[in-house]
């Protein structure tokens, strides 16, 4: 049996020694403490990277609890499938090849927590693609939506950050008058944005 504190600690290493960005220790866990509560048997993740978040939530998800991961980058996906694979949870999270942006329009079933932490830029993209899949009470947890600082701050952004800021303000926007939605922003850490969809017709 694996050692899964071990696990975790090769994987931030190797996140570290090959430069790939994996959840900050504020946000993981503000993603524990919300998987832990809403014990969902449904997680969509958007972004796997390596998969460390993906098996974070496994590891606090009800046993028969599912994940689906979508990433984009197939030297991180077979990475992912490793750590995945050395984890034991192969049979529970399955690992999508591709841009989100077209998977999530093929998605079938409904999801009770999905974690958004791909591209910056198209985080209200995405919720928009899944929002009929989203179960009533379903929680959508966004990471490093204010983005170093930018995003609330009063200064204009670098040129080169300018669309993804804009487009995290449209997301929080979003999420924070869309009547579907209660959502708290955690300003701690990059921030992270937890909603929860109080069902179409509010
Ligand atoms: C911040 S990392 C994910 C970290 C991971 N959630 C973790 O904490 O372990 C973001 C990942 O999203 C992937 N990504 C970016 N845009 C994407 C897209 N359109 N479709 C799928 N994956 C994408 C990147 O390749 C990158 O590996």
């Amino acid at each position: 049996m694996i050692d899964m504190s071990d696990l975790f600690k090769e994987i931030e290493e190797y996140a570290d020694e090959n430069d790939i960005p994996i959840i900050n220790k504020v946000s993981s866990q503000l993603l524990i403490e919300t998987v832990k509560n809403k014990a969902p048997k449904s997680i969509l993740e958007i972004g796997t990277a390596v998969g460390y978040s993906a098996l974070l939530m496994a590891s606090y998800m009800p046993i028969d609890g599912k994940i689906i991961t979508i990433e984009q980058d197939a030297n991180r996906i077979d990475t992912a499938y490793d750590f995945i694979t050395r984890a034991g949870r192969i049979e529970q999270i399955q690992l999508l090849d591709g841009d989100a942006s077209d998977i999530l329009l093929q998605l079938e079933g409904t999801f009770d927590l999905v974690f958004i932490d791909a591209a910056k830029g198209q985080y209200l993209d995405y919720l928009q693609k899944i929002i009929d899949k989203l179960v009533v009470g379903a929680v959508i947890i966004a990471d490093n939506v204010l983005f170093r600082g930018m995003v609330m701050s009063e200064e204009p952004p670098q040129k080169r950050y300018r669309t993804i800021v804009k487009r995290l303000r449209e997301y929080l926007d979003f999420v924070s008058h869309d009547p579907r939605f209660s959502t708290t922003i955690h300003s701690e850490g990059d921030g992270v944005a937890i909603s929860y969809y109080r069902g179409a017709n509010k």
